[in-house]
């Protein structure tokens, strides 16, 4: 009872900030997301009915009790679906930098999904797949699929409409994303911790809700049309709106740093003067340039000019997770 599997990374060009439901993990608004051929996670995991607990090693390392004991209530999930109570010795790694700052909870659970069904013989769809990693973490639903994802928020307390769909194959468009890493420090306030403070304080939340419906319908119709200079527009716009929200928050959450900063005036700048390029930023300092194929060259050389900027990783869309 055993198997590996892979899920790529993804990154929200139109983000998910807010949950209806915390005990489901249902989110408040619905997202989407382009899947990252160059960043994965591989998990392998075995069922013995040796074990008496749970055990994860993350890189060749044993994991925080805390996310040891995060994943072992994920597998309780797949335990209750398929009747069988072993428990599981759980190896993952994470081909990109741990401590980038790049979020792995994303493909982590994605990974873990996938490869816990196969190795308990689960035959679920990709819908069902997706509402079992969203459990996990809401982003990692979307590593389920690869190329271009939207996240239905649903409407059913049970969130039986709640998963995520492709919308097109990574071969609809060859977007290229360079993400500029500006730290490599954890982030201070995580995700799930920075959502339940802003939607209980920041003033903007009812709007951000309100406005989230039209935003996904144009990041649709721009990637269906592959319209650059929509995506652009709704990409940034639910990016800073998301970071208005954070800011607005009481305690602030400030997840920028100056070179965020600069990052985001350069490449703006950059589309001022005729190049297609547009950020976008989750939770923490990394800022994520995205362009067609032919601007990536010229958007590197610019990103890296600015002193400070410790690395880049080029990353092309990526495919759906996978037993390998
Ligand atoms: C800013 O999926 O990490 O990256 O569901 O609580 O695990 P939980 O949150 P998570 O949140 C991702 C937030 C984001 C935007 C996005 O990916 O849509």
């Amino acid at each position: 009872m055993e198997s590996t599997a892979i899920a790529h990374a993804n990154i929200a060009l139109v983000k998910y900030w807010g949950k209806r439901d915390y005990r489901l993990n249902l989110p408040a608004v619905g997202s989407i997301s382009m899947s990252l051929q160059e960043l994965y996670t591989k998990t392998h995991i075995l069922f013995d009915s040796n074990l008496d607990k749970d055990h994860l090693i993350i890189g060749h390392e044993a994991a925080a009790e805390n996310q040891r004991v995060r994943v072992s209530k994920f597998l309780d999930l797949v335990r209750s679906i398929s009747g069988i109570g072993y428990f599981a010795m759980v190896k993952t790694e994470n081909n990109f930098p741990t401590g980038a700052g790049l979020a792995s909870s994303a493909s982590g659970f994605a990974a873990l999904a996938v490869a816990a069904c196969a190795a308990l013989n689960l035959n679920l769809s990709g819908k069902e797949l997706s509402i079992l990693a969203r459990q996990g973490s809401g982003s990692a639903a979307r590593s389920i699929f690869g190329g271009f994802v939207e996240m239905k928020k649903g409407i059913e307390p049970d969130g039986s409409d709640c998963f995520a769909e492709k919308i097109a194959e990574a071969n609809q468009w060859d977007l290229h994303m360079l993400i500029a890493i500006t730290s490599e420090k954890e982030k201070s306030v995580g995700s799930t911790e920075g959502m339940k403070i802003s939607e209980k304080t920041s003033p903007y939340y009812q709007n951000w809700i309100a406005s989230s419906d039209e935003d996904i319908r144009a990041c649709r119709e721009a990637i269906l049309k592959k319209d650059f200079s929509l995506l652009s527009e709704v990409a940034e716009r639910s990016c800073l709106k998301m970071h208005a929200l954070a800011m607005s928050s009481q305690p602030a959450l400030i997840y920028w740093n100056d070179i965020t900063l600069k990052l985001i005036h350069l490449i703006r700048g950059m589309r001022k003067n005729g190049i297609p390029v547009f950020f976008t930023i989750d939770a923490g300092p990394q800022v994520k340039a995205v362009c067609e194929a032919d601007y990536v060259e010229h958007v590197r050389k610019n990103i890296v000019e600015i002193e400070s900027v410790k690395k880049v990783i080029h990353t092309t869309i990526g495919q759906d997770a996978r037993v390998i």
